[in-house]
Parts: structure tokens; C-alpha cells; sequence
């Protein structure tokens, strides 16, 4: 397996060079745009490490996981669907026009920032900073990894800049879609985005979802089979945005990428896969990120179609 990944590092480094950096972020452009890593977790909870695996960099979309199992957890999934669609989308993540255009007139998915932003105002707690320490205790039990923390710079530059993010949030209150303290729930949404992590930590993520919500270092459950099947089904469909299509054809595996270059990926019943690659699509997905795990998938046979 490890000369299978360090195979596949070395194969895609070269794409890196056509995807660029987010800049929307302005922290986001301090990462190496060369890097490129790899680890995979497997069910039986053995771990293979490649490439710039080691580096750390902040999670962003892909807390949006994190935060629809909890929202779900919280008020079961027919009122959380009932605020927010379950449909793929065509525009880009934090596309405006879209949300008050669609047929369903509410976010279509809750991997897009409206749908994801929404998802906060579902989460329990009395305060917002219960709130986050929810998000974030949930995250280390996840991945196995107390010393969670938020890249505090990253944090605020998306609050001094997040105002793409904020329009969606006021527009969705005035539509009943949210409720409470708009300010409030960007703070928690910002925060999530900015929690910091390496390509173990979201490989054990994914592991957990293909071990249908089971722990495999550990055997602990922390989700129902149930909740772990709505979240890899919305990650094929949404979970690259719309480029979901063309990776469910190319790779076809539940993953869900986010703009600091990760994609966290869940091959059921065999493994979780973590790659990082800041250089990103005109989509906002990890070029070599996506280029690797095609390599795999091929070499691996992992497609679930
Ligand atoms: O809200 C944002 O725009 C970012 N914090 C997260 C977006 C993101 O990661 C999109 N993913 N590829």
C-alpha cells in the first residue's frame, strides 16, 4: 500500500501547477502550492503515509460533515431536510443567484455555504461557544485527535472577508429558512472552517463513515448506520460541488473536499482516505488532490459504482 500511495504522489505532482491557491481567503495564500500528501486508514485501523501528509491546514468544507451528523443528531434528518434540500447543484459553492432562484427556495444541498450556514443555526447548545465546543469535541473524537484547535489567523481573515457568506446568511433569515442570531451563527461557521488538521486526521474520518459510523481503532460507535448512509450519499452527489458528477464517474467515491486543499474520502467497508493539495480547480477542489485519488481508485478498484 505505501508504494501504491508514494506511486500516486509521485504520478500527480505535476498537476498541481495548472490549480491555484484560494485567495478569497487571504490566509489561505500562505500554503505551499507544490504540496501534495496522502494517508490512508484502513478497517482494521492500520494507517500508510505519503507525500506532505504531515502538513497542517485548515479543514474548511469539510467541517461540513462534521456539522450536518451533529444537526442531524439534534433534530433527526426530516427536519433538518426540511429546512435544506438534498439535491446536487450546478453553480459554484457559495453561488447567491442560486438561492433564491431554485424550484425548492431554500439551499439545495448542505454542502454548499448557504445549506452548511444553515446547518449551524440547527446545532444544540445555550450559547455559541457551546455551540463550537460541540463542532470541535465531536471533530477529535472522530479522528482520535484531542489537540484539535483553530488556525486563529485563518479564522479571522474569513471573518474579516466573509461577506459572500454573510449576504447568504441574512437573505436565508428573511426567508424563515434560519432562525437566530445571524452574526452569531457566522462566527460558529467561520470557526469550524478554520479548525486545523492533517491528512490522518480526515482519513479517520472517512474510515469512520466506511465503517458505517463504527470507530476502527477503537470499535466505539459514534454514529447510527443510518445517519452515516445520508452522509455519504450527499457526498457523492454534493460532496465536490459541481464537479460531484465528473468525480463519481472518474473516482467514484463519497468524498467531500474543502478550499485549504483537502479532500476527505470514504471507500465503505475498506478504508478512509486523506489528501492535501492547496492547489485547487476553478471548482475550489484539491487539482492534485482529485488526480491522486483517480490513480487509486483505479489501482485500488475502489469505485462504488
Ligand atoms: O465559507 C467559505 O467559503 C469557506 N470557509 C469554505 C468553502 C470551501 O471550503 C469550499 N470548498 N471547496
Amino acid at each position: 500500500m505505501k508504494r501504491i500511495l508514494e506511486k500516486a504522489i509521485n504520478d500527480n505532482r505535476k498537476w498541481v501547477k495548472d490549480g491555484e491557491l484560494a485567495s478569497y481567503i487571504p490566509e489561505l495564500l500562505n500554503a505551499d502550492k507544490e504540496a501534495l500528501g496522502i494517508c490512508v486508514t484502513t478497517l482494521d485501523g492500520e494507517e500508510f503515509f505519503a507525500g506532505d501528509h504531515n502538513t497542517k491546514f485548515t479543514i474548511q468544507s469539510i467541517s461540513k460533515v462534521i456539522t450536518l451528523m451533529l444537526a442531524i443528531h439534534d433534530n433527526g434528518k426530516d427536519y433538518v431536510f426540511s429546512k435544506i434540500g438534498m439535491e446536487p447543484t450546478e453553480s459554484a459553492f457559495n453561488s447567491i443567484t442560486n438561492l433564491e432562484s431554485n424550484e425548492l427556495k431554500k439551499p439545495l444541498n448542505p454542502m454548499i455555504n448557504a445549506g452548511a450556514i444553515a446547518v449551524v443555526s440547527m446545532i444544540d447548545g445555550e450559547t455559541k461557544e457551546e455551540k463550537f465546543n460541540r463542532i470541535l469535541r465531536f471533530a477529535m473524537k472522530i479522528t482520535g485527535n484531542d489537540s484539535l484547535a483553530i488556525n486563529e489567523q485563518v479564522y479571522l481573515s474569513e471573518k474579516a472577508t466573509g461577506d459572500r457568506n454573510r449576504a447568504l446568511a441574512y437573505f436565508m433569515k428573511s426567508m424563515d429558512i434560519m432562525e437566530g442570531d445571524v452574526e452569531e451563527i457566522l462566527d460558529i461557521y467561520f470557526k469550524q472552517c478554520s479548525i486545523e488538521i492533517n491528512c490522518r486526521d480526515i482519513a479517520r474520518i472517512g474510515a469512520m463513515l466506511a465503517n458505517d459510523g463504527v470507530l476502527p481503532w477503537n470499535n466505539q460507535r459514534v454514529l447510527s448506520r443510518e445517519v452515516t448512509r445520508i452522509i455519504k450519499t450527499i457526498m457523492v452527489t454534493c460532496g465536490m460541488y459541481d464537479g460531484s458528477g465528473n468525480f463519481a464517474v472518474h473516482i467514484g467515491i463519497p468524498a467531500k473536499s474543502g478550499v485549504g486543499g483537502g479532500i476527505m474520502a470514504a471507500v465503505p467497508r475498506r478504508m478512509g482516505i486523506g489528501v492535501y493539495g492547496p492547489a485547487l480547480d476553478k471548482k475550489g477542489n484539491s487539482i492534485g488532490g482529485i488526480k491522486v485519488l483517480e490513480e487509486l481508485s483505479r489501482e485500488l478498484d475502489l469505485s462504488i459504482f
